[in-house]
């Protein structure tokens, strides 16, 4: 006599097979949701899975970022303290420190950091610690997802390894392993998590079809690769094609420099074509956790197969030359004025990477601070996003932009172009105005004190 089949905890269907069980817990949000690492990519991710249904749980390293999700008080520029409060209030969202409720997850999405090493060579020491931990606990019917950039292999030559081995259990079979690249454009307010395409790749058909399944139920458009290999390549590529492209530019800014031509008025000027072009502009550098890091993790993948990815080493070190160029420009605009860089006091205005976020992470305007400094320059900054830094030792706090700080220096470089600071007081104020970013090349101001990139 067959015993009957007695009903899960979840209602789900005893019989069926792992994958079946996971399809189920999808359709029906009442698979519980793993986020490990809870930064620029994983906050918003955990927060949007809420929002459908889903009960998120976030594993998060930093104690104090924890606690500061259960208090629902954000730490990042795209996840509002209010929507973030109805996640915890609601019960849909916790974070922990530990990894010990792994087992009660069914879909474990990993957004931990892939930095470089000192030189310049991937360290996915986060994303291997992260692995042995899921291992340990790994169970059947778990779909593992790697969201953090890396180079074409990671997934299959060293996540699938590690649970493997770990887990004794079998990909494709046992539970189900995919790399779906986080694309989020961090500040944008038209393209966000919801409405940008979303990639998704693994190497058994099950895993892909699980991992295909999951993005759908918060993503308009999810787009299926063959293998992880290629999603892992896709991320990579993007980035790259940014670097690349704002070298080009920030090379023509350097050509225009020497032509005494505008590389702003040429650009506005090239990008009226209504096709064969893509606006992209030069700046005083790359920062950030994106584009000076991934398309290295591309350069190393390559060499690793005896080939030689020219375009990103150029890029590379066009893009890395522009912090050292911006100085220059700084002193020739001071010589100008008769001032010795040792004697000068320079404002610079924006540090982060980008406008209107406050991560400063990588920004080309540490590196112009650091160069000054050793310059002996004065320095001060000011910046609504970061109230302190700390550049090689030395601490710096954001100034007030009334007038009179304005003018009291010798010089105000705008580093980074933020949306809420009124560029016209700054040129009425300012003795004289290096812009890196063109931000004040349309304003009804006086042209003679500025000097763009
Ligand atoms: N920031 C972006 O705009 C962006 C965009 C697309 C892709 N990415 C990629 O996403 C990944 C994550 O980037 P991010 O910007 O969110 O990084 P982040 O530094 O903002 O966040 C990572 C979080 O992971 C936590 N963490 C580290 N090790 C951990 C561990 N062992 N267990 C639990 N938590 C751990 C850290 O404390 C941190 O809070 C990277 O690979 C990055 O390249 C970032």
């Amino acid at each position: 006599m067959t015993s009957e089949p007695q009903p899960s905890p979840h209602g789900i269907d005893p019989v069926s097979s792992p994958i079946e069980k996971l399809e189920q817990l999808i359709l029906t949000r009442q698979a519980t949701v793993g986020v490990v690492g809870l930064g620029y990519v994983g906050l918003p991710f955990a927060v949007e899975k809420t929002k459908v249904g889903f009960n998120v749980i976030g594993i998060e390293q930093n104690p104090q970022r924890a606690a500061r999700v259960n208090q629902a008080d954000s730490y990042i520029d795209d996840v509002d303290s209010d929507i973030l409060k109805q996640a915890i209030t609601h019960n849909k969202l916790k974070a922990v420190t530990s990894f010990d409720n792994v087992v009660d997850m069914d879909v474990i999405v990993i957004c931990v950091p892939t930095p470089l090493t000192k030189n310049l060579t991937p360290d996915l020491s986060y994303v291997e610690s992260v692995a042995h931990q899921i291992g340990t606990h790994l169970r059947p019917g778990q779909l593992i997802s790697l969201e953090s950039t890396t180079y074409p292999g990671t997934t299959d030559d060293v996540i699938r390894p590690i649970l493997e081995n770990i887990s004794g259990l079998k990909q494709g079979q046992d539970f189900f392993l995919a790399h779906s690249p986080e694309r989020v454009d961090p500040g944008n307010q038209r393209y966000t998590t919801q409405n940008t395409n979303k990639i998704v790749g693994a190497s058994d058909p099950s895993s892909l079809k699980a991992a295909e399944l999951f993005y759908q139920q918060t993503i308009q458009y999810v787009v299926p690769v063959s293998s992880a290999k290629a999603a892992e390549l896709v991320k990579v590529f993007e980035n790259t094609f940014r670097a690349v492209n704002i070298a080009l530019v920030n090379e023509l800014a350097l050509l225009c420099d020497r032509l005494d031509l505008n590389v702003w008025e040429v650009l506005d000027a090239a990008n009226t074509k209504p096709f064969g072009i893509m606006p992209f502009y030069p700046g005083p550098g790359v920062g950030g956790h994106c584009i000076p890091i991934d398309p290295h993790y591309l350069e190393w993948k390559a060499k690793e197969v005896n080939f030689n990815t020219r375009f990103i080493a150029l890029a590379g070190e066009i893009n890395r030359r522009m912090p050292s160029f911006v100085r220059s420009k700084a002193f020739r605009v001071l010589n100008q004025l008769g001032i010795a860089p040792s004697k000068a006091k320079i404002l610079v205005l924006g540090i982060t990477y980008k406008k209107d976020l406050a991560d400063w992470r990588e920004s080309p305007a540490i590196e112009i601070i650091k160069f000054l400094s050793k310059d002996q320059v004065t320095l001060e900054y000011h910046d609504p996003y970061v109230a302190e830094i700390s550049v090689d030792g030395q601490t710096f706090k954001s100034i007030s932009l009334a007038p009179q700080t304005i003018a009291n220096a010798d010089l105000v470089l705008i580093a980074t172009d933020h949306s809420c600071i009124d560029y016209e007081q700054v040129v009425n104020h300012a003795k004289v105005v290096l812009d890196t970013r063109g931000i004040t090349r349309n304003l009804d101001c006086d042209r003679t004190k500025v000097t763009l990139l």
